[in-house]
């Protein structure tokens, strides 16, 4: 039975939720599930935009069938060739064979090692700025590189005015029977997801997502159509101006991310201490995390969030406590950079994880380290009291 949406006259929703899946790309937990767009324009020739994971994939094809109502596809176009949206094309392309591909010469590239069957013989490439008509509608490609994979391209229905995204303006979470962004609380339910998708999907591709942002600026946009989450077609701005912060790696608040590892609680204790000493000082926005409980990709997304950070990690076989090292590692992968950090750290004997932070601070780019650090020996003593001081007044003073 099919479950389709209808986004316009001739636009329809033909993708699926998945909420039994545990990890998007096999890392990064979604309990609050995702959702795989794909769409289709009912023309003179019908057209279908992506497919989607495999594991829906049935409910794709019944789908498909169902909008097509007995008709051929003429075209599938192909914007992103990631397997949680191309995994279904080698069974459309049997399914249907007179079906066109059109995609761009590395997408191409990328269905010949995925599949084995023959697209040479039905591939219609285009490159930027290139159209295709398909009756009433007209299909123009923009070239998207790097948003988050090479073959990556977007296509706008000068029509009607809509942009096939791919993956940007995306986000985790399924969507339970609506479709558009205002039919959702969008800021309370998907904001924190969002955000947590751009960054740990995205983050990376900061001078690639402002390139194609500059793009879309040229094109009067009244819907987006992402692959993953709802369609925007109300307040485009607000999700604009979002990507045009994170893909800056501008922070979009004020305020302390505190993310500390402990193994006996000594350094725990500390982030506790500064977490109340900077809301005694009037700052709001605090958050407190422990780097061995909260998977790193909700860190990420605070990362992103936040203007400041504050390190705190006792030493652990002379170096960084492994689940800080590791989180540090997501953090260089993704490009993070642009934020003030403070450190504090501990040791027993010779406390050298602060200074090990600071030099994997330093291999990121434009990371300003707050002075002063805070170093304990095992646990915070009473005369380091105008140490505490010291920090919290830098901190502060510095989100001034
Ligand atoms: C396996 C292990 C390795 C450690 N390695 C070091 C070290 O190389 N240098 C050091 O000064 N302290 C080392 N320590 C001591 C811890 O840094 C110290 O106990 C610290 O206070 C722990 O902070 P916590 O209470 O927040 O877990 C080590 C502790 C453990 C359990
Ligand atoms: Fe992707
Ligand atoms: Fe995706």
């Amino acid at each position: 039975m099919y479950c389709v949406k209808k986004i316009s006259e001739d636009l329809t929703w033909i993708g699926g939720n998945n909420r039994g899946q545990a990890l998007f790309e096999n890392v990064y937990p979604i309990p609050e599930g995702v959702s795989y767009n794909s769409y289709f324009l009912d023309d003179e020739k019908t057209v279908a935009f992506d497919t989607v994971d495999y594991a829906i994939s049935r409910r794709y094809l019944e789908n498909l069938a169902f909008v097509l109502d007995g008709r051929k596809l003429d075209y599938l176009i192909v914007n992103h060739m990631e397997p949680d949206h191309a995994s279904v094309i080698e069974i459309v392309a049997q399914k249907y064979p007179e079906m066109t591909l059109v995609c761009n010469d590395k997408t191409l590239k990328m269905i010949k090692q995925f599949f084995t069957f023959d697209v040479e013989s039905r591939v219609h490439l285009v490159k930027e700025g290139d159209t295709l008509s398909t009756g009433k509608h007209k299909l123009q490609f923009i070239m998207a590189p790097m948003v988050h994979w090479p073959e990556v391209m977007m296509t706008y229905d000068s029509t009607d005015k809509v942009l096939f995204s791919a993956d940007a303006f995306g986000t985790f979470g399924t969507l339970d029977g609506k479709i558009f962004n205002d039919e959702f609380d969008y800021d309370r339910i998907f904001l924190d997801r969002a955000r947590r998708y751009y960054a740990n999907i995205v983050g990376k591709y900061g001078n690639q997502v402002q390139a194609v942002l500059k793009k879309a600026a040229a094109l009067d946009i009244q819907k987006l159509c992402p692959l993953h989450g709802p369609v925007w077609r109300s307040n485009l701005g607000y999700i604009l101006y979002k990507y045009n912060l994170w893909s800056t790696y501008q922070p979009e608040e004020d305020g302390v991310a505190i993310i500390y590892g402990s193994m006996y609680g000594g350094t725990e204790n500390l982030a506790e201490i500064l977490a109340a000493r900077l809301a005694d000082q009037g700052i709001d926005q605090i958050v407190c995390y422990d780097v061995s409980k909260t998977e790193n990709s909700y860190l990420i997304g605070e990362v992103w969030k936040y203007s400041h950070l504050v390190l705190a990690s006792p030493t652990h076989n002379t170096n960084i406590y492994a689940p800080m090292e590791n989180f540090m590692t997501h953090m260089e992968h993704l490009n993070a950079q642009n934020r003030v950090v403070a450190v504090m750290d501990n040791g027993c004997w010779v406390p050298q994880a602060g200074q090990k932070i600071k030099n994997r601070l330093a291999e990121m780019k434009n990371m300003t380290v707050l002075e002063p650090s805070l170093s304990v020996k095992s646990v915070i003593q009473e005369e380091q009291e105008d140490a505490v001081n010291a920090l919290v007044k830098a901190i502060a003073a510095s989100l001034q």
